[in-house]
């Protein structure tokens, strides 16, 4: 088990779906984890008084990152807390689902603002608290490499978050910072629960996935576990994805 005692994690979107189960993965190995989450304050105080309970170090914050008051408002609250931080997990994200003409200017601006801008923003806002075994890990989706139905404003901003996060990885791993992004498969969280015929196409996923399950957000935590141990440090500016074999080439 990577053993996170006296370190600092920061997890955007980390109190609801995959960013929480990295959140419960983090602390439960030890990490003070810093929470950072954008409206539902009723589910993140749950959350904190849950894992307090369990005894396991877990800070949420609230901001809008997509604002820049709040942003700084976040950045602020996180900087206070921590006076180093050894891992900085981006799993926030939102964006329209709409068809390639039917996306405004509006749309894509929202969509990247989350999905990308506010990545940039936020890790050269706390890189300087990142040394020597530092990780920056990403949450990308298939998306960004392959096309889905109405996923055009999201694909786009994760393979643009996808190529960001390489050009980090080599520029950090002199630095000792270790950079690296997950890509799970379909996975039943609220933000897709939501999605028209969802039912239907889970199913189709099962069915085309040679492991016949969908990802769920502890094998997503775990596998960012891994990447945050000492034998991952030679792994750089991956994408790892977990999916169950769906992805792989017919
Ligand atoms: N679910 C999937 O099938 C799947 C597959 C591949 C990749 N992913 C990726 O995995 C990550 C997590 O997805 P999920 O399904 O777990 O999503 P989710 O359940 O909707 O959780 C999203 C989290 O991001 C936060 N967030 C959204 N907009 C924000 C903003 N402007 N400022 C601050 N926080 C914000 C939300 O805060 P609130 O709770 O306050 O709204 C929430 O905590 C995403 O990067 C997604 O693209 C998901």
């Amino acid at each position: 088990m990577t053993d996170l005692k006296n370190k600092n994690a920061v997890v955007t979107g980390g109190t609801r779906g995959i960013g929480k189960a990295i959140s419960l993965g983090l602390a439960e190995s030890g990490a003070h984890v810093y929470a950072l989450y954008a409206r539902d304050r009723k589910n993140a105080e749950a959350f904190e008084d849950e894992a307090k309970q369990r005894g396991l170090k877990i800070t949420t914050i609230r901001g809008d990152l997509a604002h820049d008051e709040t942003f700084r408002e976040s950045v602020d609250q996180v900087n206070k807390a921590c006076e180093t931080i050894d891992i900085l997990v981006h799993s926030a994200a939102s964006g329209v689902h709409k068809k390639a003409m039917d996306l405004t200017d509006r749309h894509m601006h929202w969509t990247f603002e989350i999905n990308y801008f506010v990545i940039h923003k936020l890790t050269r806002e706390l890189i300087g608290k990142m040394k020597q075994g530092g990780r920056i890990i990403g949450v990308t989706s298939p998306g960004g490499t392959h096309v889905i139905p109405y996923y055009t404003a999201v694909g786009a901003s994760k393979g643009a978050l996808e190529s960001l996060f390489r050009h980090y990885a080599r520029e950090f791993a002199p630095e000792g910072i270790i950079v690296n992004l997950v890509c799970p498969g379909m996975v039943m969280t609220d933000a897709i629960k939501a999605f028209p015929g969802i039912q239907e196409r889970a199913s189709e996923t099962e069915e085309y996935t040679p492991t016949g399950k969908l990802t769920v957000p502890e094998q997503v935590a775990a596998l960012i576990l891994f990447l945050c141990s000492d034998p991952a440090s030679q792994i750089v500016g991956q994408t790892i994805v977990i999916d169950g074999g769906k992805g792989l080439p017919a």
